[in-house]
């Protein structure tokens, strides 16, 4: 069912399943990753069919190494930022997705590949997950929107002690800082996900969306924007079939 490269899309019973398929070099983010991606995001955006996203990887190692470095580093400074400028719009079209978004992580999960988890809503990952941000060592900063994605997501100080230290976090602290949601043993990862993906499914996919919504955009609001938001999702739910 799937045309790509390195990515592979799948859909079933209301599930739409993302794989990251570069296991040969732990599923790295390239610029085909990243253009295949930005399809399939939009495929699923407008697929009335889809009720929840599922995004995993191929191969035993790792969710993702993190951007291709035998590609983003060394490509020359226009192309890079002609690179930077369209990866804000994948990342915008990631948070954008109005699906429920639900991140299988294991192994190695590092740069751009904890950035795209924290465009999901809800990660899950196994006992062996390994994350870092390898990026201030090299030289850059997170481009896919990991400076803003992480403190909103774990705080600010603990945001800048992961990213400066340089120091990895094993599961159970990621679990702690509320990186991730859940830890569960590699073999339950995918039937956990699957999971919470068919209890969302149960629920009215107006009140799903709305609640979704609500959350996300009402973060980047004062609280009586946010309020306001509520009021009108939730009139709206009410009202939608
Ligand atoms: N970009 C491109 N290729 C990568 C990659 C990356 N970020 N990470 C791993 N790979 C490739 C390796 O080059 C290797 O390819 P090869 O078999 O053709 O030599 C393959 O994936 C396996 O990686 P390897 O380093 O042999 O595995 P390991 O278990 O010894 O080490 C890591 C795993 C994750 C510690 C190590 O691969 C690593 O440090 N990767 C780079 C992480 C990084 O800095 N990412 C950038 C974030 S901005």
């Amino acid at each position: 069912m799937s045309a790509f490269e390195t990515v592979i899309y799948e859909k079933a019973d209301g599930i739409a399943s993302i794989t990251l398929n570069r296991p040969g070099q732990l599923n790295a983010y390239n610029v085909r990753m990243r253009d295949e991606l930005f399809e399939v995001l939009g495929a699923v955006t407008d697929d009335p069919d889809a009720g929840v996203v599922i995004l995993k990887a191929a191969g035993e190692k790792a969710f993702c190494a993190g951007a291709d470095l035998s590609e983003f580093l060394t490509a020359p400074p226009p192309v890079f930022a002609r690179q930077a400028r369209f990866a804000r719009d994948i990342w915008q079209r990631f948070i954008n997705v109005p699906q429920p978004v639900i991140a299988a992580l294991h192994g190695y999960v590092l740069g751009s590949g904890i950035e795209m988890s924290l465009c999901c809503d809800i990660r899950l990952c196994t006992e062996d997950a390994r994350f870092g941000l390898p990026e201030p060592g090299l030289g850059i900063i997170p481009a896919a929107g990991g400076s803003q994605t992480l403190p909103r997501t774990i705080g600010q100080a603990a945001a800048l002690e992961f990213l400066l230290s340089g120091r990895w976090l094993d599961a159970e602290e990621a679990r702690r800082l509320k990186l991730v949601n859940r830890v569960v043993a590699r073999e339950y990862l995918l039937p956990a996900a699957e999971a919470m993906a068919r209890k969302i499914l149960s629920y009215p996919r107006a009140a799903v969306r709305a609640a979704k919504q609500a959350v996300r955009r009402g973060l980047d609001m004062t609280l009586a924007e946010g309020l306001a938001l509520e009021a009108r999702l939730a009139a709206a739910a009410r009202g939608a079939p």
